[in-house]
């Protein structure tokens, strides 16, 4: 891996033809270096071992080879907002909000495109996105700023730039049993051939999980938010459902676009989280059709389902919820780190 990083002559700034030759070298390189890794199936889909981090060939996007080329060729700028998280832990959500938050001057609420666009098209994943299976990308300088971008890796496996540079990490993770039940609809919604809810919590409780482990991805961030509480922000998807206003204002003070008393008074904080909120993305044409959000992905309604705490209580027989809760208590103990498993109560786990 380091040889390909010293090797690498391809980049955004190379002339086209040049940029063509590199990328092919780079991208033979990189399938060569993919080839040596750790590599198991779930049932239905391949994932590869990076640093500790499980990456799924999903669809067509192999999310390991746009992993290793961001890791190489992104360069991280200082006032660069980067959201990361687990699968399924309210990515789709969490973009709609720092997108309205930070661009709150340029579109209002009721000019958002967010009421025509797709929140994963407004904020791209690095990794399946813009370097998507070793495409190289010749705008990201020209984003306004903040660039705003996300990311599923874990942490450890940030692309250098990213841990190297000061810009803004916003987290956002799920309690574990939520996050299995979301993950499993989830990947139904990718047609047949997709693993029983027995084998996904077999795979699961052993780490076998979209940028899993689980435990894992979470646990990264977590340190680097109590180590470096100026650049990294951790989020809850129950305490956004429980006091969304509250935790905007935290996230938009973090982001550095806090909201002005007259902004707080004129009730904006309401409305952009009405604009974001389930109900309302949710019933937008936009996001309510089964045709992909983008080329080759996802239909735009997958990301949206029921939106709530505690439906792993339809979907999870019991030794299923106490073993992942038993998993999570160990993994977690001594960090201080709990999740709410309904919006009533709190468990230690
Ligand atoms: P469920 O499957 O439990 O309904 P991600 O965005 O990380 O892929 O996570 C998807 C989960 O977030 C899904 O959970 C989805 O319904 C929920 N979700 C999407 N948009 C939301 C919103 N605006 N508010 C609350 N939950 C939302």
């Amino acid at each position: 891996m380091e040889e390909i990083f010293k090797n690498s002559k391809a980049s955004s700034s190379s002339s086209s033809s040049a940029l063509v030759k590199d990328q092919e070298e780079m991208n033979k390189k990189i399938e060569e270096f993919i080839a040596t890794l750790p590599v198991e199936s779930d049932g239905s889909a391949l994932f590869y071992q990076f640093k500790g981090c499980w990456y799924p060939n999903l669809f067509s996007v192999l999310t390991i080879q746009g992993t290793i080329t961001a890791d190489l060729l992104f360069k991280a700028q200082d006032s660069d907002i980067i959201l990361a998280s687990t699968p399924k832990s309210g990515t789709t959500w969490l973009k709609s909000l720092i997108f309205s938050i930070v661009n709150r001057k340029r579109f209002p609420p009721n000019k958002s495109p967010l009421l025509t666009t797709h929140p994963h098209i407004l904020i791209q994943f690095l990794e399946i996105g813009h370097y998507r299976n070793g495409n190289i990308p010749r705008n990201l300088d020209q984003l306004p700023k903040p660039r705003l971008f996300a990311t599923h890796s874990h942490y450890a496996s940030l692309p250098r730039s990213i841990r190297h540079s000061s810009c803004r990490i916003v987290y956002i993770c799920r309690n574990p049993l939520d996050n299995l039940v979301s993950l499993y609809h989830f990947r139904r919604s990718f047609g047949k051939n997709q693993p029983e809810m027995d084998t996904m919590y077999e795979n699961y409780s052993r780490g076998l999980t979209d940028f899993g482990p689980f435990w894992d991805n979470i646990l990264g961030y977590w340190q680097a938010s109590l180590d470096k509480p100026e650049e990294v922000l951790f989020m809850k998807y129950e305490d956004l459902k429980e006091d969304i206003v509250f935790e905007m204002k935290r996230l938009a003070k973090f982001l550095g676009f806090p909201f002005s008393v007259e902004e707080e008074n004129e009730g904006l904080v309401e409305e952009i989280s009405s604009l974001c909120s389930f109900e309302i993305l949710k019933n937008l044409e936009v996001n309510q059709t089964h045709k992909p959000y983008r080329e080759g992905g996802v239909s735009a309604n997958a990301f949206y389902r029921k939106g709530e705490v505690g439906d792993f209580m339809n979907h999870l027989n019991p030794s299923m919820v106490e073993n992942l809760m038993k998993i999570t208590q160990e993994k977690f103990a001594g960090s201080g780190l709990v999740f709410k498993y309904s919006l009533n109560k709190l468990h230690n786990s």
